[in-house]
């Protein structure tokens, strides 16, 4: 791995997405309940906001729940949706004071009426903002959304208001939840699980993935320079040649 000096953090991706996982070994490694991993997965998702924020990253997307998660037991898709509304109430006024810019990718439809309010909520308080954009994915799967994206344009083309042969790359990318935001540069996932488990697959094409055993409890600043040292050391061809 190249090691680089910390000045060299300053040049951080622009975009970092985290598949956060790990929480239920982390707490069954304690004796603890899976909730109790979820909790410390919150806090850790603190510590992975405030570290982008230094670093300079400008986009941070983190998965938080996928459209598959609801096959775990009821208790603990409750206890995720209790979590999120508790951080979403606790939360909001420190991110919107600390000028981050708040977003949500998913199908929001089957999500609580007052968890919706909450979102609303906070992309509308934070909207103007200008530091990091905070994207967090809830009940998000990228088939999901590629679909979607799909029947959105069919009815374009439907109404008339597109030309089949008017649908380039960029123009499908409208159709997408994450339309205004850049494909991520460097995907991390925590845990030693090597997949992408339906998250993002047409804006990582190109991203850079690194995988750490740590469990995201564990978490810190560290493992994100360090992602971000490796992320440096790689060269980025796009199908091209690098000399
Ligand atoms: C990630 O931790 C949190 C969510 C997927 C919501 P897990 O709950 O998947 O933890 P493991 O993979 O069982 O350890
Ligand atoms: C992916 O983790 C989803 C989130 C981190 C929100 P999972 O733990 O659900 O993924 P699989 O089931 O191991 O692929
Ligand atoms: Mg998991």
């Amino acid at each position: 791995m190249q090691v680089l000096d910390s000045k060299q953090f300053a040049a951080a991706p622009t975009h970092v997405a985290i598949i956060m996982d790990g929480n239920g070994r982390w707490a069954k490694a304690r004796g603890l309940p899976r909730l109790a991993g979820h909790q410390r997965g919150a806090e850790a998702v603190r510590v992975a906001v405030e570290s982008c924020r230094e670093l300079e990253v400008g986009y941070l997307t983190l998965y938080a729940f996928s459209s598959e998660n609801w096959k775990r037991p009821p208790s603990e898709v409750d206890d995720l949706m209790a979590l999120l509304r508790h951080y979403l109430r606790r939360e909001i006024s420190e991110l919107h004071g600390n000028n981050v810019r708040v977003r949500f990718i998913g199908d929001h439809v089957p999500l609580a009426g007052d968890i919706k309010s909450l979102i609303a909520e906070a992309e509308t308080k934070t909207a103007a903002n200008t530091g990091l954009t905070l994207t967090i994915a809830i009940n998000y799967g990228s088939h999901n959304e590629i679909l979607s994206a799909c029947k959105k344009v069919a009815k374009g083309v439907e109404d008339g208001s597109l030309e089949p042969d008017s649908i380039t790359e960029e123009v499908f990318e409208r159709f997408l939840d994450t339309a205004d935001i850049p494909p991520p540069d460097l995907l991390i996932r925590t845990s030693g699980e090597q997949r992408l488990s339906n998250f993002l697959l047409w804006q990582l094409a190109y991203s850079e993935l690194i995988f750490m055993d740590t469990l995201w409890p564990d978490f810190t600043k560290r493992n994100l320079e360090e992602a971000i040292n490796e992320f440096h050391g790689r060269d980025r061809r796009y199908g091209a040649r690098s000399g």
